[in-house]
């Protein structure tokens, strides 16, 4: 029995992680769920975006599945996410993006790993005004050696590990001399230490154009926060979108599993967002826990449903679709059918 910290979030959250709850419970893998509240949903019931119950379960479990959480946009409160990828020190944000079959997109044959630093840069929350009129503002994007060689690292070690052959880093050196400059020197030393995997490297705006171009010829990218946050959407885009694009967030000691996508409050409480990036986050969950069998008939279960076409959510079928609720049921009959093959 391994004992996982569930947090079903804001917005879509809580009915994806109840999707979640059901198709992970239907793989086989033993779970013992300990449900806590962030977010709006902390905020509501404990009057704390980040309430100590939820910080010291995942202290304790070493690993959680986490819904999305709501950040208000300008003032308010600070990011969740960010506090916790901070508190736990999770500095690897693994994002895949692979095409599945009967997906319909652009590409066929895209599959990406994006390792994005978790804990520097714009998002350390290092910003002010100037002065009380706020005639300007600053935010200082820090980065470290120490911080730079260790994400870079874990991409090679990945890569290594996963047969995966060629990292490409990706940063803004020419304009931001020392924080990217920085990344990107680091970046080659660590690779030279890899002579197995091939390197190279883009500047993050000729990036955005050749992933949008040709996003085959690239296999893993190891970049900083800010331009991880916006890649990482941008290859799910490649995919088949939000709903179908699960990340992990890792550290020395703990996990957080989620999906890429926020809160979409657009869609919340109208059974229409898709479950299957949360599921997949799932998945990842269970390989990070060692039930490698349980998290191989997640994906399974999810690629068949997706395959076959005739239950799709309105995000990947806008004319004929079904909601939230019977995907994840579809999913479970899925899966389930498996043990009697
Ligand atoms: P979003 O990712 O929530 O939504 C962007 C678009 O994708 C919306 O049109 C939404 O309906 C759609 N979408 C997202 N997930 C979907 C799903 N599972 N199925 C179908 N459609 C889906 O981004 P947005 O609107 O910029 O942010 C909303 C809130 O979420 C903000 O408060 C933001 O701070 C927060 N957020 C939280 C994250 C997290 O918890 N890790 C990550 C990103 C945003
Ligand atoms: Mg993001």
């Amino acid at each position: 029995m391994h004992r996982v910290t569930l947090i079903p979030g804001d917005g879509i959250g809580p009915s994806i992680a109840e999707s979640t709850r059901s198709v992970i419970e239907a793989s086989g893998a033993k779970i013992d769920w300990e449900v806590h509240q962030a977010g709006m949903a902390g905020i509501d019931q404990f009057k704390d975006p980040l309430p100590k119950e939820t910080l010291e379960s995942i202290a304790k479990n070493k690993v959680a599945l986490k819904g999305p959480l709501t950040t208000p946009v300008g003032m308010g409160f600070r990011s969740v996410n960010v506090a916790l990828r901070k508190e736990f020190d999770l500095y690897i944000n693994l994002r895949p993006a692979k095409s599945i079959e009967g997906v319909n997109t652009a590409f066929k044959d895209v599959d990406l790993i994006v390792f994005r630093e978790n804990t520097e840069e714009f998002y350390a929350g290092i910003e002010h005004y100037i002065d009380a009129k706020k005639s300007a503002a600053e935010t200082i994007g820090v980065v470290t050696r120490t911080g730079s060689d260790r994400i870079v690292r874990a991409a090679f070690e990945y890569a290594r590990e996963h047969k995966r052959k060629m990292v490409t880093i990706v940063h803004k050196a020419n304009i931001m001399k020392y924080t990217s400059g920085l990344f990107l020197d680091v970046g080659r030393e660590v690779a030279r230490e890899f002579p197995d995997i091939e390197c190279n490297d883009r500047i993050i705006d000729n990036m955005a154009m050749q992933l949008v171009t040709r996003p085959q010829q690239f296999d893993l990218i190891v970049t900083t926060n800010l331009f991880g946050d916006i890649l990482s959407d941008l290859c799910s885009g490649l995919v088949g979108g939000l709903g179908l694009a699960p990340g992990a967030n890792i550290g020395y000691d703990a996990a957080i599993f989620e999906a890429v996508h926020g809160s979409a409050p657009d869609i919340a409480g109208k059974d229409l967002a898709n479950p299957s990036a949360m599921i997949l986050a799932g998945a990842m969950m269970l390989d990070y826990i060692g039930e490698l069998e349980a998290a191989k008939r997640v994906r399974d279960s999810v690629a068949l449903v997706l395959k076959e076409g005739k239950k799709l959510t309105r995000d990947l079928s806008p004319n004929r679709y079904v909601g939230t609720r019977e995907f994840a049921e579809t999913v479970v009959e899925k899966i389930k059918s498996f043990g009697k093959n």
